[in-house]
């Protein structure tokens, strides 16, 4: 796909890795929306860095996720904006630390609604543009976790082991036209509060005994977009070989 004026939609992409992923998309020439949730003023600075590269239009989209209809509301708010969607990155994501012995409905309930519920409605709310397109493809930020959960972070690693699921169940249901795919990031942004110590800890975890970069998730996302024209249902781990580790 020639990135070139196509419609790309990426879900938290205010701050983080989803800003860095916008940004390599509008770099290309695509024109960008911009969903965040609560980070109005980054989602805003996000999409005048992006024009500023490629002189591309962008825009910013504010939805709520945990919201059953927010994904229905958002998908018609972009084609509406743009003409169509040509691309959709789903990138939010909620991750919280929930220890098993407290871990609550409520947190299963957040979890599963943003990380797998979320993309699954966005991408039936965009197929009909994601069809239209000739060429629409979805990219599912997962995790490696999703296949290897850690402890404390149950609800979310079921999550994303459930976003693996819909992965291929989309794969199955969008093809021919549309192709699907997930990404599973290992660690390549530490949380704000992770000190130094720590970040040690998790890179040595990994094969390659680094930490990676936002910008390898969006190099990933730019081929799994631009060059992966046979695949559909796959998962490309960018994680320094953390799940075979
Ligand atoms: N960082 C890593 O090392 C790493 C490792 C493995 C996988 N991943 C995956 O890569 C993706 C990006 O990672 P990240 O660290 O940049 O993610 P993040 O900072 O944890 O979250 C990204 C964005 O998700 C949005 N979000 C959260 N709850 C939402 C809701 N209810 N409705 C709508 N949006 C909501 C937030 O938007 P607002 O700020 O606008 O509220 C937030 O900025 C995620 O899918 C993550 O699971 C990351």
């Amino acid at each position: 796909m020639n990135l070139k004026g196509k419609v790309v939609l990426v879900t938290g992409s205010a701050r983080r890795v989803g800003r860095v992923i916008a940004l390599a998309f509008a770099a290309k020439g695509a024109r960008i929306a911009a969903h965040y949730h609560t980070s109005a003023g980054e989602a805003r600075k996000l999409v005048a860095g992006a024009k500023s590269l490629s002189g591309a239009d962008a825009d910013v989209f504010r939805a709520n996720l945990l919201e059953a209809a927010a994904p229905q509301k958002l998908a018609e708010a972009v084609a509406r904006r743009f003409g169509g969607i040509d691309v959709l990155i789903n990138s939010a994501s909620l991750y919280e630390r929930t220890p098993f012995a407290t871990a609550t409905p409520e947190d299963w309930d957040r979890h599963m609604a943003v990380n797998a519920r979320a993309p699954y409605y966005l991408a039936q709310a965009c197929a009909p543009w994601l069809k239209a397109s000739g060429d629409g493809c979805i990219v599912n930020i997962a995790d490696w976790a999703g296949h290897r959960p850690y402890a404390d972070f149950g609800p979310y690693c079921a999550s994303k082991a459930a976003l693996l699921c819909v992965n291929k169940l989309l794969a199955k249901s969008l093809a021919p036209e549309i192709r699907v795919n997930a990404i599973l990031p290992g660690p390549v942004l530490a949380p704000e509060a992770m000190g130094e110590p720590e970040k040690k800890k998790v890179a040595e975890a990994t094969l390659l005994k680094r930490l990676g970069t936002p910008d390898a998730v969006a190099r990933a996302c730019l081929y799994l977009a631009e060059s992966a024209d046979y695949s559909t249902g796959a998962e490309l781990t960018v994680d320094g070989g953390r799940l075979i580790a």
